[in-house]
């Protein structure tokens, strides 16, 4: 395959010369990470879900001192709910504190009413001024006033769907491509629509997806190698984005042995859980996750719950302790490689190309 052939029309659109996108991982990505990948072609990704303002800023001004390339912001766009159960909160905190002690920890508790996130529409004058072109986000769709907004501005957006129903909810809202996300992903649900759970793979969810919306669609969730990136081209994305295959580079901020914990994960080593955050989300199983469900006490909702247990998070993170920690992965993990950022995408569609040489190209 030439390399002309990758210039489909969601590389066209985003101004990228391969459909390849480096997932969003707040905790994980770096400016660094986000700037290699758009270096090399594809599309980086910088998350700044619930940071304050004046830090998205400065992340921003990272990225771009290191990358004259496109690359997306990646913003949470959902409502923030009232926060209204302190004693659901200092129960789960009184369980917690026993938690850490019984495992040598000390942690600051958490005031119920310190618990603070930075929504999205606080965040959107930031990357205006900065001239971000490129906005993904998770969670749900941006607001009507927000959405014009980031239209009037020429912005593109780029949406993430669970199921057939957010997709066409997410194109009917104005989004410019979207990203079908398999159970198998890593990381939090981007799943938004009342219901249950979304829990589609990756290989069922794309061509319903695909049938139904006449937007590019990115394959997101157990990409891992020119293998899974061929094959969802073979279903009919125009795009991959992967995530876990990074968690070991240089790039990521993962600490050393949570990226050991990553080498030694298996396919069946994570699983969905709402222990860590208060939404769905996929990660290795450690001490904390088990501890909190096995608990049988009530979480409380996202941001509630995540900034909760936060308070161990950045204490075992600075001991690279990582029992304490969210360790976020998908269930192609394993596959991740010690190596830089640029070289694991570059191996990926050069393997990819070699598998899709001869295939009709969309
Ligand atoms: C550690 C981690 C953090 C993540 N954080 C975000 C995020 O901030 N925003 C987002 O849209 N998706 C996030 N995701 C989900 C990814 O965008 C993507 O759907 C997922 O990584 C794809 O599956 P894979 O991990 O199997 O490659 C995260 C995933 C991981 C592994």
């Amino acid at each position: 395959m030439k390399t002309m052939e990758w210039k489909n029309r969601l590389a066209s659109l985003l101004g990228i010369d391969y459909p390849f996108v480096q997932a969003p991982m707040l905790g994980i990505t770096t400016p660094a990470m986000v700037a290699a990948v758009s270096n090399g072609g594809g599309l980086g990704s910088l998350p700044v879900g619930g940071l304050p303002p004046a830090r998205v800023a400065a992340l921003i001004a990272e990225v771009k001192a290191l990358t004259s390339r496109p690359f997306a912001v990646n913003l949470f766009t959902y409502e923030v709910p009232p926060a209204d159960q302190p004693e659901r909160f200092d129960q789960l905190q009184q369980y917690l504190q026993q938690l850490y002690r019984t495992n040598g920890l000390t942690v600051p508790t958490v005031a119920f009413d310190t618990v603070k996130t930075h929504a999205y529409q606080e965040q959107l004058p930031v990357l205006l001024e900065a001239g971000i072109s490129l906005v993904s986000f998770t969670f749900g769709i941006p607001d009507d006033a927000s959405i014009a907004l980031l239209k009037a501005k020429g912005c593109l957006l780029l949406g993430t769907a669970t199921s057939v129903e957010e997709a066409l909810a997410l194109q009917a809202a104005g989004c410019d491509a979207v990203v079908a996300q398999g159970i198998e992903a890593g990381g939090h649900r981007g799943s938004f629509l009342p219901g249950p759970l979304p829990q589609v793979a990756t290989m069922a969810l794309v061509p319903q997806i695909i049938d139904r919306v006449t937007v590019p669609v990115i394959a997101a969730g157990g990409i891992a190698d020119g293998r899974s990136a061929a094959a969802a081209f073979c279903l009919g994305a125009s795009g991959v984005q992967c995530g876990s295959v990074l968690l070991r580079s240089p790039e990521s901020a993962a600490t050393p042995h949570h990226k050991e914990r990553v080498g030694a994960v298996t396919e069946t080593g994570t699983r969905i859980t709402r222990a860590f955050s208060g939404r769905w989300a996929r990660g290795i199983a450690n001490i904390l996750m088990d501890g909190i469900e096995a608990s049988g006490l009530p979480l409380n909702v996202y941001p509630v719950q995540d900034a909760l247990t936060q308070a161990v998070r950045k204490v075992a993170k600075e001991l690279d302790n990582p029992d304490f920690i969210v360790m976020y992965a998908g269930q192609a993990a394993q596959l991740a490689k010690p190596l830089p950022a640029a070289v694991i995408m570059e191996a990926m569609r050069t393997a990819a190309e070699k598998i899709l040489s001869g295939i009709l190209w969309r």
